[in-house]
């Protein structure tokens, strides 16, 4: 017996100790969820749990991911879709491989450039944001299939048949959703479609009331049973259209037929011995979070510290030029020549640091677009699953705006994207976020708006550590590089990275935005500076997976209610 004891000591001694030694500090304000055979974080708990039931099913990280993408597209319509696109990293552990799904909605054949200017050559804010002409040719389920198909191991049937029973059978609405619904009852009651099912008695419903989508049941159904073609081709496809001409828009069934995704590869850089694996365009976010880093990377940031003014000067520094050559150099890849190599060069981030002042603030007024090319060489949603045998995803998708267009298409239950509002509706003028664009972000037939998502593995040695993804428009750049940042350079664990303060800067409006807590001191210093600061909303929400030591360490950002991350 004394025998036995002492083995069991020294068992728990050899492997639990450590381990949990690693788990926990009591230096730590927050501590991540742990777990050790996969893991799911998305935005809501009912879309996390269907994503951890596909993974004890036995299903892989793509099975699961392709479950939850389906299973958000009725818990969240804020932003969880089928009326939308977005984009998706797949690390796949056999091949040790990572590739980038690209599902971003495709602008119509019937599209032109000048489609949303009015009489005065100004552009209608309304017909560009808020109009069957805002919607773009959604892509999320051709870029889930895809993902299935390619990298899952489970039928569609299957990945599909939770939502389906969310959609038939309902779910109770939270807090959060009764707040928003209540919020946007206006916006989301313009179509009798979209009245019908989100105010049934004519009122907006209360937190616990059950939310049924029948007719979105129909359309998952649709393509349980036909698979791609269940929603670009058929039925489904015939309402879509009908729903458009009906409404003055001008997405056709041939649209729809012709919607294909691309599968490319990541865009990579190095930042302090690890590899970015991000989205390339037509997202701007890989290509710029490398960029920041880039940057970034001169500085002994982890000396500087967690938000002291003088990291902070840094990063908007880095923030600032990023955001210019946004506005002049990215596009759709398929249309314009995006000058990738030399934006995400150390030679051409060196060059751009020169520039940077360690004592004073740039003015936005004196940054111009560089030339990177001399160097060649308000609703998204975003989860992370991985699995037991390594494989990962990253996924970032969207209808733009909180439930995009806000209009529901005839008898399908499906909300419409406003993505059309991501191009530049006239080149020089900035979008609904702020953002400028230039002709690379013109609108064109075929192509697809520039997107800021960012969805990003972080490998060591060929192996994933960190996989991470959030919402927020333009910020959306900016708060996964602070997640990156807080993990790397300040040695966060991935709780404590969630839930540190945020600061973002987009080159124009030259305006420091932080959170609503923030160092008076700092604030003080960074002003001394000469930088403009403005409180704005909490920034993000990131649903990210931190891998070390053999153990999954998950969090949900706490800015939006109903997140979940959890274990098997
Ligand atoms: N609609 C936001 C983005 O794609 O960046």
């Amino acid at each position: 017996m004394k025998e036995f004891l002492l083995i069991l000591c020294l068992l728990l001694t050899v492997t639990f100790l450590p381990a949990q030694s690693a788990i926990y500090s009591s230096a730590s304000a927050h501590h991540p969820i742990v777990a050790q055979d996969g893991m799911v974080a998305t935005q809501h708990h009912l879309a996390t749990d269907v994503g951890v039931a596909i993974l004890e099913a036995g299903g892989n990280a793509i099975d699961a991911a392709v479950g939850v993408g389906f299973a958000l597209a009725v818990v969240l319509p804020r932003a969880g879709n089928l009326g939308g696109g977005g984009f998706m990293l797949v690390h796949e552990a056999a091949s040790s491989t990572t590739t980038a799904i690209n599902y971003r909605e495709k602008a119509p054949a019937a599209a032109h450039r000048n489609m949303y200017l009015d009489a005065k050559g100004e552009v209608d804010s309304q017909s560009f944001n808020s109009s069957y002409l805002s919607v773009g040719v959604p892509g999320t389920v051709a870029g889930l299939l895809h993902a299935l198909d390619k990298y899952g191991t489970m039928t569609v049937d299957q990945v599909i048949a939770p939502a389906i029973l969310l959609a038939e059978n309902g779910f109770a609405i939270t807090h959060d959703l009764a707040s928003l619904l209540s919020k946007y009852k206006e916006r989301l009651s313009q179509t009798p479609a979209s009245s019908a099912l989100f105010y049934p008695n004519g009122t907006a419903p209360e937190v616990h009331d059950v939310l049924v989508q029948k007719d979105l049941a129909w359309s998952l159904k649709q393509i349980a049973k036909r698979g791609h073609k269940g929603f670009y081709e058929g039925p489904l496809a015939k309402k879509l259209a009908a729903d458009m001409k009906a409404n003055g828009g001008i997405i056709t069934r041939k649209d729809l037929k012709k919607y294909r995704v691309s599968e490319t590869p990541v865009v990579s850089g190095n930042y302090r011995g690890y590899e970015i694996a991000s989205m390339p365009p037509p997202s701007s976010g890989g290509v710029h979070l490398i960029q920041i880093l880039n940057i970034l990377e001169a500085y002994d940031i982890h000396s500087t510290g967690h938000n002291s003014a003088e990291t902070i000067h840094l990063m908007v520094e880095a923030m600032r030029r990023a955001y210019a050559d946004r506005s002049e150099h990215l596009g759709d890849p398929a249309f314009w020549d995006v000058p990738v190599e030399g934006l995400t060069s150390k030679d051409y981030a060196a060059a751009l640091g020169t520039s940077i002042d360690l004592a004073k603030a740039s003015l936005s007024d004196d940054i111009k677009p560089g030339q990177p090319g001399d160097y060649e060489s308000e609703e998204t949603t975003h989860f992370s699953v991985v699995d037991k045998w390594g494989n990962a995803v990253s996924n970032t998708y969207t209808l733009n705006f909180s439930f995009g267009t806000g209009l529901v298409a005839a008898g399908t239950g499906i909300l419409l994207n406003n993505e059309m509002g991501d191009f530049s509706a006239k080149p020089g003028v900035a979008n609904a976020y702020g953002l400028i664009g230039g002709e690379a972000n013109a609108v064109q037939a075929g192509k697809q708006p520039l997107s800021s998502m960012t969805p990003t593995i972080v490998l060591k040695d060929g192996q994933p550590i960190l996989v991470t993804g959030s919402p927020g428009g333009s910020r959306i750049i900016t708060t996964v590089l602070q997640i990156i940042m807080n993990v790397i350079d300040h040695e966060m664990n991935i709780a404590e990275a969630s839930h540190a303060s945020r600061i973002h800067h987009q080159w124009y409006p030259d305006k420091l935005y932080h959170e609503k807590y923030f160092n008076v001191d700092t604030k003080k210093l960074l002003m001394e500076k000469g930088h403009q600061l403005e409180q704005r909303a909490a920034m993000g929400s990131t649903q990210s997976i931190h891998l070390s030591k053999g153990l999954l360490f998950g969090a949900s950002d706490p800015r939006r209610p109903d997140a979940s991350t959890r274990g098997l």
